[in-house]
C-alpha cells in the first residue's frame, strides 16, 4: 500500500494503568488518531451480555461469529461508544471474550488497518500518524512500531483509580471487590495463551504510581522526539 503510515505509537499495559489519559493527550498533541483496543473486546462483550448470552458458560465460536458481524457491520464502534462497557458486569466478562484465539484473528485485522491507514480526525483533516493501546500491541499488532510504551502502576493505585470511575458513573462499588477483580483480570491477560499482555523487549517502561499526569505525557514526548522526530 503506497504512503502507509509509519508514525505507531504502540502502548501496552494492565488495567487502570493509565493508557487511556496518555492516549488522548499524545492525540492531541500530535494530532493522532487513537485506538483504545480494549473498548473493542468490551464491545463485542456488552453485545453479548445484551444477547442474553450465558457468560459463564461462553460459547467461543458464537462469540466468534458475533465479533465477525459486529466487525463487518461497523456495529463494533456503536457498542463502543456505549457508556456500559466500562460497567463491572462487563468488567467482569472481557477477559474471557479477549482470550478467543479466533475472535483476536478478527479483531488483529481491524487494529492493523487502523495502524496503516489512520482514519481522519474529528475535524476531517488527516491524521499525522496512530496511537494504539492495549495489552499485545507492541509484541503482536504492530510489533515493527518505532515508538512503544508499556505503562505500569501497583495494583492498589490502578483499583483507586478504577474505583473512583465506578463512583463517577454512579455505580455501588467497594475498593476491596475492584482490587480482586483487577488482580483477577491482569493474572488471566497475563497468562492466557494467545497474545498474553507482554512488555514488548524494545517498550519504555512508565510507571504511573511514581509518575503523575503531566510527567508521564512530558516523559513520552522527550522519547516521541528522539524517535519520530515530532514536537
Ligand atoms: O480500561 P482497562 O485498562 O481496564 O482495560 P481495557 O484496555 O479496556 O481492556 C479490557 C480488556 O480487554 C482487558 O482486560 C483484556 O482482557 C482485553 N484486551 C485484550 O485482550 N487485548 C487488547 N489489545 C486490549 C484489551
Amino acid at each position: 500500500m503506497p504512503n502507509e503510515n509509519k508514525n505507531i505509537i504502540a502502548i501496552d499495559g494492565p488495567a487502570g494503568a493509565g493508557k487511556g489519559t496518555l492516549t488522548k493527550k499524545l492525540c492531541e498533541h500530535y494530532k493522532f488518531a487513537g485506538l483504545d483496543t480494549g473498548s473493542l473486546y468490551r464491545a463485542i462483550t456488552l453485545c453479548l451480555i445484551k444477547m442474553g448470552t450465558d457468560m459463564d458458560k461462553l460459547d467461543e465460536q458464537f462469540a466468534t461469529d458475533v465479533a465477525e458481524r459486529l466487525s463487518d457491520t461497523h456495529e463494533i464502534l456503536t457498542y463502543a461508544k456505549n457508556p456500559e462497557i466500562r460497567s463491572q458486569l462487563t468488567n467482569k466478562y472481557v477477559a474471557s471474550v479477549a482470550k478467543i484465539p479466533e475472535l483476536r484473528k478478527i479483531m488483529r485485522k481491524y487494529q492493523t488497518k487502523f495502524a496503516i491507514n489512520p482514519p481522519s480526525l474529528e475535524d476531517g483533516t488527516p491524521a499525522k500518524g496512530a496511537i494504539i493501546e492495549g495489552r499485545d500491541i507492541g509484541t503482536v499488532i504492530c510489533p515493527d512500531a518505532p515508538v512503544k510504551f508499556f505503562m505500569t502502576a501497583n495494583a492498589e493505585t490502578r483499583a483507586s483509580r478504577r474505583l473512583k470511575q465506578y463512583l463517577d458513573q454512579g455505580e455501588t462499588a467497594n475498593y476491596q471487590e475492584v482490587l480482586e477483580s483487577i488482580i483477577a483480570r491482569d493474572e488471566a491477560d497475563r497468562t492466557r495463551e494467545t497474545s498474553p499482555m507482554k512488555q514488548a523487549d524494545d517498550a519504555i517502561v512508565i510507571d504511573t504510581s511514581i509518575n503523575d499526569k503531566e510527567q508521564t505525557f512530558e516523559m513520552a514526548k522527550k522519547i516521541i522526539k528522539e524517535k519520530l522526530n515530532l514536537e
